[in-house]
């Protein structure tokens, strides 16, 4: 059987880095809990750009929306600290499995991985589009498969703006080239090594991956232990981005190296965008065509809560978003130099 969404009423301190914290989101016994419905196929298409390419335009957008994110009362489910609060509920612990009080909801190492970080994703930039009265508004993707963007995107580095963290890696400022393959130490390999070691890991963690199983993660049930397996994308390079960015100074390299804190630094939505993207170039450029998504009810029933744009509770099915453009937002076009052939 599926996993069921969460029973919020029943959210527990979730484990922050060592401390008991409270991540849970507010929710009153009488909220009343909707089910998920497609955006019309009429309404607008948001184009999520390259952060790297935005025109100061997007950029003072973006930034208005956050900053109108952060002042948000704290109790309001939309508010920025709120919104990180959801990755640290379903990551550590705060949720049980409905009927299990002892199994830990996870929705890292498995197969739930990439639905839920998009509905996540889709809520916040609904959220960020409401607060601005922009429904063509698109988060930014950080493009750093390609080599213009492997770096940390300018528009999050101005300090006193809404998209700048302070907990992030001092080392790894631009125009410091990522390493895709992170692992707490820097190679300090000259630029075009570094960049060409990053498309062969592309090439490997999408390419060479190309069943749902091994791209996706593995098959994680009701009543099952969490963690089961990641998919490659999830190990590599979606960890190494998170622990390059965080602030190796930090007990557990805030905010962006650890899931409690993760969600605190705008930048990843940036990070999230290009995962999200990189599950559609994988769906439509790599995996065979009746072979790009589980077809396990277990996988496309499992469900998820959210707090929408309007503050209202939605109940999402992983069935329901595996079409982005069914979600009406797609991803800026741009060249993928890993795609075609091992670099
Ligand atoms: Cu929920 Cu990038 O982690």
């Amino acid at each position: 059987l599926p996993i069921q969404a969460p029973d919020v009423s029943q959210c527990q301190l979730a484990d922050g880095g060592g401390n008991q914290i409270n991540c849970c989101p507010p929710y009153k016994s009488n909220s009343k809990i909707i089910d998920f419905k497609l955006p019309s196929p009429t309404s607008p298409m948001r184009v999520r750009p390259a952060a790297h390419l935005v025109d100061s335009a997007y950029l003072n957008k973006y930034r208005r929306a956050v900053q109108l994110m952060r002042e948000l009362p704290a109790s309001d489910p939309r508010n920025f600290m709120q919104q990180a609060n959801v990755h640290c509920a379903y990551c550590d612990g705060a949720y049980d499995q409905v009927g299990f009080p002892d199994l830990e909801l996870q929705v890292h190492n498995s197969w739930l991985f990439f639905p839920w970080h998009r509905y996540y994703l889709y809520f916040n930039e609904r959220i960020l589009g409401k607060l601005i009265g922009d429904e063509t508004f698109a988060l930014p993707y950080w493009n750093w498969d390609a080599q213009a963007g492997m770096r940390l995107p300018s528009i999050y580095t101005t300090p006193s703006t809404s998209l700048y963290d302070a907990l992030r890696d001092a080392k790894h400022q631009p125009p410091k080239v990522i390493d895709l393959d992170y692992n707490l130490t820097d190679q300090n390999l000259p630029d075009q090594e570094q960049i060409d070691q990053n498309l062969t890991t592309m090439y490997r963690q999408v390419v060479t991956n190309n069943t749902p199983e091994l791209f996706l993660g593995a098959a994680y049930r009701r009543g099952d232990q969490p963690n089961p397996g990641a998919g490659s994308l999830e190990n590599v390079p979606h960890g190494p981005v998170h622990l390059w960015t965080g602030d190796r100074t930090q007990p557990n390299i805030e905010d962006m190296g650890t899931f409690y804190s993760a969600g605190r630094d705008p930048i990843f939505f940036a990070h999230h965008g290009n995962i999200d993207r990189l599950w559609y170039i994988w769906q439509t450029k790599v995996a065979a065509k009746n072979n790009s998504g589980f077809k396990d009810t277990d996988w496309l029933d499992a469900a998820f809560l959210f707090y929408d744009e309007n503050a209202q509770l939605v109940r999402v099915k992983v069935r329901d978003c595996l079409d982005n453009k069914l979600l009406r937002y797609t991803y800026q076009e741009v060249d993928i130099p890993w795609l075609r052939k091992r670099p």
